[in-house]
């Protein structure tokens, strides 16, 4: 299913990175935001190994740090103190040009509100993020990550002609059209019905069993908690506690 497209840094045998470090950790991670006049401290030595091939769940109330943690896990922003470590590599070490190849090559984003762009066609959101890495096959593996969930009979209609379900689902094929290891899913299912967050979790838990991707989403719900093999509560940008299933 995942045949065409394929493009990579790191070798891997069935989704499995070779290598010996954790494909995404985080140690002693701190954040803190200039903030107007008073500095604010987001997060306090967070440190966390996030498994291939399963769920990390990141829990917590608003507020409490999840989404300025997953800017950091998915190189989009750096630490104050501590470091992102992505194959035993520190993000903030990465040159621009590093930094490009890495979430172009090896991380996918999923957010709340789908993102996708208004004026492009399903089909082409999801192409969108091979045809700016150059990457052969755009459209091979667009289709193919279309047909995947469930939604190649909607490749040709603009976003607005799809149901919130339907829209999330495009943005998780756009978000693995590449083949990433890493997926991170910020709160997916959280402008979701309970049917459609139902559908989007599936293709989450497949992403990570099937594919093998190190997957490290935020939510508040508990149906999408339940499909995470480690379960992360955040408390005031701590880790308040760690649980495996
Ligand atoms: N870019 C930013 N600049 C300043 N403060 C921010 C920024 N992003 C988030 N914050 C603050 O950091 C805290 C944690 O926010 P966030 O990571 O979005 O939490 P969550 O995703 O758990 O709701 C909040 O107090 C928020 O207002
Ligand atoms: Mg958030």
């Amino acid at each position: 299913m995942f045949s065409s497209g394929e493009a990579r840094c790191a070798p891997r045998y069935n989704g499995y990175s070779l290598t010996t470090s954790p494909r995404l950790e985080l140690r002693r991670v701190s954040k803190t935001y200039p903030g107007n006049g008073q500095p604010l401290q987001v997060l306090h030595e967070i440190s966390l190994e996030v498994p291939a091939g399963a769920v990390t769940a990141l829990l917590g109330r608003s507020g409490c740090g999840k989404t300025t943690l997953l800017n950091l896990a998915g190189a989009m922003d750096f630490p104050s103190s501590g470091e992102v470590l992505i194959d035993g590599r520190a993000t903030s070490s990465l040159n621009d040009a590093d930094l490009t190849l890495l979430r172009r090559r090896r991380i996918g984003f999923v957010f709340q509100f789908f993102q996708l762009l208004p004026t492009l066609t399903v089909l082409e959101n999801v192409e969108l993020p091979l045809l700016l890495a150059a990457a052969r096959g755009a459209r091979e593996a667009a289709l193919d990550r279309l047909r995947w969930v469930g939604l190649e009979e909607k490749a040709a209609v603009l976003p607005y002609q799809l149901s919130g379900g339907q829209m999330q689902r495009v943005a998780i094929a756009r978000a693995l059209v590449h083949s990433p290891d890493i997926l991170i899913a910020d709160e997916p299912t959280g402008n979701l019905d309970t049917a459609s967050g139902d559908q989007v979790l599936a293709l989450i838990r497949q992403a990570a069993a099937r594919f093998g991707a190190a997957v490290l989403m935020a939510t508040h719900s508990a149906e999408a908690a339940a499909i995470a093999a480690l379960r992360v509560r955040l408390r005031d940008g701590r880790i308040e506690s760690l649980e495996r299933s």
